[in-house]
């Protein structure tokens, strides 16, 4: 049997449709599971929680975004976890390559090193920054996109390439044992490139601007240093580096990430310092 964590997420949700779809057995595990819908309950903030009785195939959506130390400790209870109970493969969605300049990618390579050093088969799908992402970043406000994201681009991945991606893995993982992947767009995006086909001006800012609409905003203490890191990496061009492996697993060309950036081009909705929602 499957399981996917995080089952309330986009990634997870779009997971579990390809696997269904596929006729494969497995089923998701949240938090919050709702009447009928055959989830497991867990949380890796309670160790006590998490259960893997008769899972083989364990695909381990990385839990959320947080300080490092709270990241950390999630991943090392369900790898734990994992051990304890017998899974035979986990399958692990990473950071792309080229991440290792974010504000959130120590805590990614920190549950890589804790895979290889385990006790489960692994697979290591380091994804790369989601076309939907992007498009919320470099949303238009008053007509022009301001977001510092230089003239550099980013190799963009639409987060539904990335979920097949893992379901066909998760059927077969014998065949992508200790494998790390690194998957990333064919080709990059840029904010000019967004402008054009919204017919807005580019016009981007600099990071020290940002920091100070990032700081007037009531975000949660770690969320201006994530994606400011964002800005400064791919305006610095540090996430251009195009990889071949997505359509190595699909066995066809990843899906148009301009068109799914532009299609997603609206305000970033977080979870603020009050539990409330902030647009940025
Ligand atoms: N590559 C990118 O551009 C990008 C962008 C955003 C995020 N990410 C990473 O990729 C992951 C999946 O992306 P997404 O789009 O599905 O994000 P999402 O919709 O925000 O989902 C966040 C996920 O984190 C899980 N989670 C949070 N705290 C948890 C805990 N204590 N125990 C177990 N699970 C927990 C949630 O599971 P529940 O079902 O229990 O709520 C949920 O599935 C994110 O969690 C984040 O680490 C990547």
């Amino acid at each position: 049997m499957i399981l996917v964590t995080g089952a309330s997420g986009h990634l997870a949700t779009a997971i579990l449709e390809h696997l269904t779809q596929a006729g494969a057995s497995a089923t998701g595990a949240t938090r919050n599971p709702v009447m009928n819908s055959h989830h497991w309950a867990l949380d890796f903030d309670v160790p006590e929680t998490i259960s893997f009785q008769g899972v083989e195939t364990l695909v381990l959506v990385s839990a959320g975004t947080e300080e490092d130390d709270v990241v950390i400790t999630r991943h090392n209870n369900a790898i734990t976890a994992a051990e304890r109970d017998g899974v035979r493969h986990i399958i692990y969605t990473s950071l792309t390559d080229a991440g290792d300049h974010l504000g959130f990618a120590l805590a990614h390579r920190w549950t890589e090193r804790r895979l290889r050093d385990g006790k489960v088969e692994w697979t290591i799908l380091r994804n790369g920054l989601y076309a939907e992402l992007i498009g919320q970043l470099l949303t238009p406000r008053n007509g022009v996109i301001s977001a510092p994201f230089g003239q550099r681009g980013v190799a963009a991945v639409a987060r539904n390439d990335l979920a097949e991606a893992a379901a066909i893995i998760a059927r077969n993982p014998e065949k992508h044992q200790g494998r790390t992947y690194n998957l990333v767009g064919d080709k990059i995006i840029t904010g000019q490139d967004l402008a054009d086909e919204l017919g807005t001006e580019y016009r981007p800012g600099n990071l020290g601007e940002l920091r100070q609409a990032l700081d007037t905003a009531a975000l949660l203490p770690f969320q201006p240093s994530m994606l400011l890191s964002i800005h400064s990496a791919a305006s610095h061009g540090f996430l251009e580096g195009t990889d071949t492996d997505i359509t190595d697993i699909l066995g066809r060309a990843p899906l148009d990430a301009l068109g799914i950036a532009v299609a997603a081009a609206g305000p970033t909705v977080l979870a603020g310092r009050t539990g409330a929602t902030v647009q940025i």
